[in-house]
């Protein structure tokens, strides 16, 4: 294969990886739920966008790393205390916000009414 050959063969690689490879890295996956509702306790429920966090949070395992990606998980690992109550909202959620919030940058709600809206 001559030199030219070869780079056309690569551009053309990158452009289908480009095109193709969002859409197959999210094909075999399970994305849930669209909207959650959270139980929140005696503060009220929270309604979590679950799929706009997927396209700004992109890596699942900031979440997941904590709870399974099974319906449940999350009051599951609070009930066996794998998972003390108030860690997800504090040491994901909030950390989360806070940090893009003090970077100037688009972000979630700080405030326990805004999220504990229910
Ligand atoms: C910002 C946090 C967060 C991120 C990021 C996130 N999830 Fe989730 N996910 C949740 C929460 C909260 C639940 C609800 C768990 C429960 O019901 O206890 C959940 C539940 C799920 C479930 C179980 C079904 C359901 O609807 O409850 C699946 C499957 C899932 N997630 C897949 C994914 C995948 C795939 C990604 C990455 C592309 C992802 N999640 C990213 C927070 C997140
Ligand atoms: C970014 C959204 C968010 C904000 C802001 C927020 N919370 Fe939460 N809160 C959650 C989520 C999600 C849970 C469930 C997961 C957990 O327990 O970590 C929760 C759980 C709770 C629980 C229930 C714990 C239990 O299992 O009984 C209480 C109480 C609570 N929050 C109080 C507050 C108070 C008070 C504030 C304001 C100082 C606040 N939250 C702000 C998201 C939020
Ligand atoms: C790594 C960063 C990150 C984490 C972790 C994260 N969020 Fe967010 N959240 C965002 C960003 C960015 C937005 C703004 C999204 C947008 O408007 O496009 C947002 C927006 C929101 C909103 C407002 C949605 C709206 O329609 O205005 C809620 C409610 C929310 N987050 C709840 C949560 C809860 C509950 C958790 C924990 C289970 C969580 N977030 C974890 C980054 C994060």
């Amino acid at each position: 294969m001559t030199i030219k050959n070869s780079k056309a063969l690569l551009i053309c690689c990158i452009i289908t990886g480009l095109f193709f490879g969002p859409a197959i890295l999210f094909a075999d996956q399970n994305q849930g739920r669209k909207e959650i509702s959270l139980y929140g306790g005696k503060s009220g429920t929270i309604l979590f966008p679950h799929h706009t966090h997927q396209k700004s949070v992109t890596d699942c395992q900031v979440c997941h790393l904590s709870f399974a990606q099974k319906e449940g998980a999350l009051e599951a690992a609070k009930k066996s205390e794998a998972l003390k109550k108030k860690y997800v909202m504090n040491k994901i959620c909030l950390k989360c916000h806070r940090a893009l919030k003090k970077a100037g940058e688009k972000s979630g709600p700080t405030s326990c009414k805004k999220c504990h809206t229910k």
